[in-house]
């Protein structure tokens, strides 16, 4: 019998100066897609794939993030004088009263594979989710990392969410190599990682998203403090000496990925769920559709 995946690791300590000045005095997780912040998508996904205990690994000028994950006493109780109860429900409800949250701090930006490490003594020896919150991912039955977990639990083989990505994106991922194995109902066996390779280099195109479910036994490699690719302690070369004991198996997204840490990916967001909203969506499409605003909008900025 494996263990049960109750904790979800989120690294949240990133600067964002892609998105300067916006995130100058507000971290890049709380900047908004329609009307929540990014972080919230990545935490709902996970309580919805079962997780009980949400820890983010945090960095200095975080604090509005804690406090959105937080009671605000005083603005519950202004909502409730006004007998707001609909608002009231969005405040107070952000997280189940079930689920506990842990923060803890990445001291120094070393790498993805540094703050996961950072979460070692709360992880403690169970496996847990990693879910990078620039990742919005939008699949149509909403359970791929549910699905992921499932897959852990019946077998004990970390599981980690891959996408077919274009030959000059290959540069950004963490690669997948399948040594020739198929993809099969989606799930495909990794044989080995490859962390930003050259796209020549590259063992195969499925890039990693950033959805994981991990074996405890990664954080001994991390521990190895090994400086990877771009000079930091790369998670995927953890994994790739994780893979040489365990069996480790790439899940293929179906649905859509939303790279929010990247501008274009975060206006895709932004328009897609503005589109798909209910109250915002036809109004959103009847300005688009207006002469005067395409006339505008096919001339260059
Ligand atoms: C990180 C990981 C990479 C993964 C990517 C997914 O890279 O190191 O393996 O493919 O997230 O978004 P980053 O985007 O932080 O450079």
């Amino acid at each position: 019998m494996t263990q049960k995946v109750r904790k979800a690791v989120f690294p949240v300590a990133g600067l964002g100066t892609r998105f300067l000045p916006a995130t100058k005095s507000m971290p890049k997780e709380m900047l908004t897609v329609v009307d929540k912040p990014v972080i919230q998508y990545a935490v709902e996904e996970a309580l919805a794939a079962g997780i009980e205990e949400i820890i983010f690994v945090t960095g200095r000028g975080k604090s509005a993030l804690e406090n959105h994950f937080d009671k605000p006493y005083e603005l519950s109780d202004a909502l409730r004088k006004k007998g707001k109860m609909k608002e009231l429900d969005m405040v107070e409800n952000v997280l189940p009263e079930n689920v506990r949250v842990y923060y803890t701090r990445q001291g120094a930006p070393l790498g993805l594979g540094h703050a996961v490490l950072c979460a070692r003594g709360i992880v403690g020896n169970e496996p847990f989710a990693l879910l990078l919150p620039d990742d919005i991912i939008y699949s149509n039955q909403g359970t791929m990392l549910k699905d992921m977990v499932d897959a852990y639990e019946e077998t004990g083989c970390s599981q980690v969410m891959v996408q077919e990505v274009p030959t000059d994106r290959i540069k950004n991922y963490g690669i997948l190599d399948p040594k020739g194995a198929e993809v099969k109902n989606g799930r495909v066996q990794a044989h080995a990682f490859v962390e930003k390779p050259k796209p020549e280099d590259a063992p195969s195109n499925l890039g990693v998203v950033g959805r994981y479910i991990l074996s405890p036994r990664i954080f001994d490699f991390l521990e190895e403090k090994v400086v990877g690719a771009g000079g930091e302690i790369q998670l995927t070369d953890a994994m790739d000496k994780l893979i040489q004991e365990q069996d480790f198996y790439g899940f293929l997204l179906d649905g859509q990925r939303f790279d929010c840490g990247d501008k274009v990916g975060f206006q895709q967001a932004n328009l897609f769920y503005a589109l798909k909203d209910d109250y915002i969506g036809p109004r959103l499409r009847e300005f688009l559709e207006q002469e005067h605003i395409k006339n505008e909008l096919s001339k260059t900025a």
